[in-house]
């Protein structure tokens, strides 16, 4: 946990994967105002903004970037998100103009800015003055100075001060034409801090969700060892306790306390900005699977989503070249977490990840066209490379930006400048269109957010489960929508909604109307375990899904010692983490488990309504064929056509809107591929009419129009 101050996007989401961590999704998402990245951010001309992360404060010359820039197609760079201490260099004295000297130029290069608000990284003037701003690890010791991410949400000396440069930026920035917008803080999502204000917090977000001790004793079972509270300075934090263990029940609360309170600190910087400075978009950068925030409730508070992606972080166990889907799943959850709209990349990768004590894979350059031309496939408006020039100082020397120190310009420079020049044609074909889908992969918080408190099974991983389903809508050529429990689900024909351990009454209720109203349920193990307190239920499992699956599970075996296998259609499949012995009710058997004591019983069922189906798949296949063939039957019972046969590492991703689709092809391998579209395209990158099949050289991009 104490990991996540420091690191960056996707290191986190492996760590959070590790170690008992947050999440929840309560608060209904607003509906999307329809507004498009392009719409928010003003841009003239509906133009893909297409940026770099630029940090003038510790490189230049800025004229001979911003000339680099400009000449690559670039009309974009954040800014300033690290740059308190150049910003206010001592209490309450700003210092504006070295930021808008670079602003100036780079202005006059055609070239506009978001602004980051520096909270993620406090001076040392300001910690030295008031070391109690540094957060608590769970031992009850403070981090010393270092490092970012490094502070107390709820300590009041920073959050003034926050409020202070926020202001200052603010009033600063309010009228600057070249300023489009602003990104609040920089990756929220830690640290965890247990000081007594956070606490203190913690305490009252108790009290104010439960009301009376009596309720949160009895939520959260408190019977259980005699943990019952008697007064509420009593109720702790999952600190560290004698065997590391907690009630599941108060980690699940204090995961979404630390969601909200996440919230609540942006909420305070976003208003300070709208209230002065209105008409400048806000948004925040993510970080697609991380999971201690419920993006899904943080971005209603944001004008659009932004998120850091870093496809070439091995250590991120789906998101390597040869995983593209992994970098895919990660853009449309995002996507999801603000009701399907479109929104941007604010750091791509742009060269070989390094930290001090870590490498990345090193891409061939082609690649991160690739990469860039794959996020706006999945509907992104924007995307900006992090960063616009590899750093001298400090802990990222190895983290390669376009550029390197040497400001040389290297292949990587070619191919941004490649792709600069080609997205001036693709600004009129892409405005108004957007991913669409009529399949659903439902993520819950909540039940993510359970799983990491009981990791319960060997192997097990909540992510791995939504690649598995996804990378396989993926390889036969369709568009998948990310979902969440709050979402409407009406657009949709099917709904994959994996391990939902934690299960609400609404949501249970939601899922049986979709199926009830014609609609494909897909449910898989672990599902209708725990009420929405994380409390075992003492109904047969699936608990509230059992009537809706048709279905009983009287016993289950996770993964004891053995290899397992299932049986569908006359072929083996081997299958791993968990079974779930299924006893059919009104369901049909499609797969029955093959070996130990339960050979024979089922592992697979569906279940047919009047109109809709529920399947029920109760392991984890442990191969890509079973999803693919499953899905297959279930695509073709729903009436979805798939796409095109795709080769391994091609993706096929498409937009549509204005009457118009535009679909994009792209060959992440080294060879020569083709894929059969079936009839002829306008390629609007190259200009010719495609044969058939669509011929896609070694790393090629094709963005297809009729
Ligand atoms: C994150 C951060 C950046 C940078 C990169 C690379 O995504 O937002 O500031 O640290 O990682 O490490």
């Amino acid at each position: 946990m104490r990991l996540r101050l420091v690191l960056p996007a996707t290191f986190l989401i492996t760590l959070s994967i590790l170690s008992p961590v947050v999440i929840a999704a309560r608060a209904p998402a607003q509906n999307s105002s329809g507004a498009k990245p392009f719409d928010l951010i003003g841009w003239n001309g509906g133009q893909i903004v297409y940026g770099v992360d630029y940090y003038p404060e510790a490189e230049g010359p800025v004229d001979k970037d911003a000339g680099m820039m400009q000449a690559a197609g670039i009309n974009f760079v954040r800014m300033a998100e690290f740059a308190w201490a150049k910003m206010e260099p001592t209490e309450g004295h700003y210092d504006f103009a070295w930021l808008d000297g670079a602003l100036k130029v780079l202005n006059a290069h055609g070239i506009k800015a978001v602004l980051g608000t520096p909270s993620a990284s406090p001076p040392a003037w300001l910690m030295a003055k008031y070391p109690d701003i540094a957060a608590m690890d769970e031992n009850g010791v403070r981090y010393r100075y270092g490092s970012r991410r490094n502070y107390c949400m709820n300590n009041p000396h920073f959050l003034a001060a926050v409020r202070g440069i926020v202001t200052a930026m603010a009033e600063h920035y309010k009228n600057h034409p070249g300023v489009i917008g602003w990104q609040i803080d920089n990756e929220l999502g830690g640290p965890d801090c247990y000081d007594s204000l956070c606490l203190a917090a913690f305490q009252k977000w108790c009290r104010t969700k439960y009301g009376s001790l009596d309720a949160v004793n009895k939520a959260w079972g408190t019977v259980f060892w005699g943990h019952t509270y008697s007064a509420w300075p009593q109720i702790p934090l999952p600190w560290n306790t004698l065997y590391g263990v907690h009630n599941p029940s108060l980690e699940l609360d204090y995961h979404r306390y630390f969601s909200d309170a996440s919230r609540d600190f942006l909420v305070m910087q976003a208003d300070i900005l709208r209230r002065i400075a209105p008409g400048k978009a806000i948004t925040h950068n993510e970080m697609g699977l991380f999971d201690n925030i419920d993006y899904s409730h943080l971005n209603t508070a944001l004008d659009f989503v932004a998120w850091d992606n870093y496809p070439m972080i091995d250590f991120s166990s789906h998101a390597t070249y040869e995983n593209y889907e992994g970098a895919g799943l990660a853009h449309d959850l995002m996507r999801g977490s603000r009701s399907q709209q479109n929104f941007m990349v604010m750091e791509q990768e742009g060269g070989l990840p390094g930290w001090n004590t870590f490498w990345g894979h090193q891409a061939p350059p082609e690649l991160y066209r690739v990469w860039a031309y794959q996020a706006i496939a999945h509907g992104a408006d924007g995307v900006c490379y992090f960063r616009w020039r590899t750093s001298r100082y400090g802990t990222e020397q190895y983290w390669q930006g376009v550029l390197d120190q040497d400001s040389y310009p290297n292949a990587r420079y070619g191919i941004v400048k490649q792709m600069g020049g080609e997205l001036t044609r693709l600004k009129q074909i892409l405005q108004g269109t957007r991913p669409v889908s009529q399949v659903a992969l439902l993520v819950s918080p909540d039940a993510r957010w359970a799983f990491h408190i009981q990791t319960l099974v060997k192997g097990f991983d909540y992510n791995e489960q939504l690649h598995r389903y996804y990378g396989s809508l993926r390889r036969q050529g369709l568009n998948v929508d990310v979902v969440f429990p709050q979402s409407d689900l009406s657009a949709y024909k099917i709904v994959i909604a994996p391990s939902l351990f934690v299960l609400t009454p609404e949501l249970a209720q939601k899922l049986a109307a979709f199926a009830a109203g014609g609609g494909t349920l897909v449910l898989t193990y672990r599902s209708g375990v725990k009420d929405e307190h994380n409390v075992f239920t003492d109904e047969t499992l699936p608990g509230p899904l059992a009537r809706l699956a048709g279905i009983a599970i009287h016993d289950y075996d996770p993964q004891t010692s053995q290899d397992q296998e299932i049986v569908m259609n006359g072929r083996h499949y081997p299958a791993k983490v968990w079974f779930d012995i299924l006893t059919p009710g009104t369901a049909e058997t499609l797969a029955t488990y093959d070996k130990e004591y339960y050979a024979g019983s089922a592992a697979v069922t569906r279940n047919q309504l009047d109109k809709g189906n529920v399947y029920y798949v109760g392991t984890e296949p442990d191969a890509p064929e079973f999803y693919d063939s499953l899905l297959a039957g279930i695509l073709r019972g729903a009436g979805i056509t798939p796409g095109p046969p795709l080769p391994e590492g091609v993706e096929m991703a498409t937009r549509e809107g204005d009457a118009r689709k535009v679909i994009f092809l792209l060959n992440y391998t080294a060879s020569n591929q083709a894929v059969p579209v079936g009839e002829a395209y306008h390629d609007a990158l190259s200009g010719a009419v495609t044969a058939e099949p669509v011929e896609l050289p070694p790393y090629a991009v094709r963005v297809l129009v009729k």
